[in-house]
Formats: structure tokens, sequence, C-alpha cells
């Protein structure tokens, strides 16, 4: 399951990175609101952090309009994936933007059978946003196990991309169902490390270990 990271936060980025597990970044227009950077600026400087992809999101609602932002984003670096909205409009710019080979993430996804036509359209990406899905009184992951199943039905190569995550509980259930990447805030990439039985360990280890008086040679 690949890691992406939810933020158009140059220093959360840079530290998700480090980890070393960090497989791609996805932003969208109110992540890059609320970094009060220059869209076109953020994200260059976001490619240039991770080697994979990293989503940037038309504002257009058309088809032509969305396919001259895209034009002009995805110059910005070979990593740039399109980001563009489960609409008739979105989908029409990811088939001609795909057909082209570039790659597309469809964003807003609430349904299985949107998920469907977006992978009928040749979508790299599709995003089920689970927390909102959730918060509006639906089941987020049985939205996951129905794509997966759909996708798994007609061999379609489109990733499920596990959007709006808000806790730890929807990346494991997400790895259960064999989602192929999860999107996250870095707080919960922190919060997927930590266990209170890892901490507790640690320091008992620490403290047996001083009554040794040894130290590791070199260090
Ligand atoms: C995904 O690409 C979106 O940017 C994101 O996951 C939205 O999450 P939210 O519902 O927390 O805004």
């Amino acid at each position: 399951m690949k890691f992406f990271v939810d933020t158009a936060d140059i220093d959360d980025i840079k530290e998700m990175a480090e980890t070393g597990l960090l497989d791609g970044v996805t932003t969208n227009p109110s992540l890059i609101a609320k970094s009060g950077r220059d869209f076109m600026e953020v994200t260059k400087e976001i490619c240039g952090l991770v080697d994979g992809p990293v989503s940037a999101e038309v504002v257009a609602l058309d088809h032509d309009t969305m396919m001259r932002e895209a034009e002009s984003l995805r110059k910005i670096a070979d990593n740039v994936c399109i980001k563009v909205p489960l609409t008739i409009d979105g989908l029409k710019t990811c088939k001609a933007l795909t057909s082209d080979g570039t790659m597309v993430n469809v964003t807003l996804c609430f349904s299985a059978n949107q998920a469907l036509l977006a992978a009928k359209a040749g979508a790299t990406f599709i995003s089920p946003f689970v927390g909102r899905h959730d918060d509006n009184g639906f089941d987020g992951m049985e939205l996951i196990r129905d794509i997966r199943l759909i996708y798994d039905n007609y061999l379609f190569d489109t990733e499920i991309l596990v959007a709006s995550v808000r806790h730890a509980t929807h990346v494991l259930e997400s790895a259960k169902i064999g989602a192929d990447v999860a999107t996250m805030p870095p707080a919960v990439i922190r919060g997927l490390f930590k266990h209170v039985l890892t901490e507790k360990g640690i320091e008992g280890f620490l403290k047996d270990w001083k009554t040794t008086g040894q130290s590791i040679p070199g260090v």
C-alpha cells in the first residue's frame, strides 16, 4: 500500500519524505489556500521533494479551460498528477489527458458508480473521500469495498486512493480491503508509528541497559 501525504506544507512534506516511506503528495485548493503560497511555486517545490506523484487540482469547471489549466500544471514537473473533479467535464478531461500519458487523479468521489465511470475514463487514481462520507451518515469503508470489488471484476488498472482520511482505523480498514493508496494528513501518518506498549518497552529496555554500564563500541 502506498502512503501519500495530504498537505501543501513544505516542512511536513520534508519530515514525511525523510522517513523514506512517502510515496506521493496530494494537494487541493483549500490546502493551497491554507499554505498561503503561490500555487505554481509551492507545487514545483513539492515536486522536487518527492519522486512519486504530486496531485495538483484544476479549478475550472468546463472541459476546455480544464485542459488549458492542466497544460500549464503539467509543465511544472514530470511527477505532476492532474487532479480533476468527478463531473462530466472532469471525466472528459481525464480521458483526454490519460490518453496522452498524463497521470490523472479523479477527486471528490462519493459513489461506486462514479468510481466505475472514472476507471472507464482511464483515471490513474480515483479518490473516494471516506471521512466526508462518514460525516454525512454514509459508510466510507463500504464505498472502498464496493470500488475494490468492481475494479477487480473488470481488472481496471485505476488505483484506489483513499482520501479524506481522519484516523488510523481508516488506514487499517483500507489496507485490509486492499486499497492501493491512502493519502493522509501528517498527524495521521505520525500517529501510525505510535503504540503505548512500544514506548513502555523502550523505556524498560533502556532502564535495564543502564544497569549494565555498557555502551556500544564506536558510538
Ligand atoms: C484528497 O486528495 C483531498 O485533498 C483530501 O483528502 C480531502 O480531505 P478532507 O475531507 O479532510 O478535506
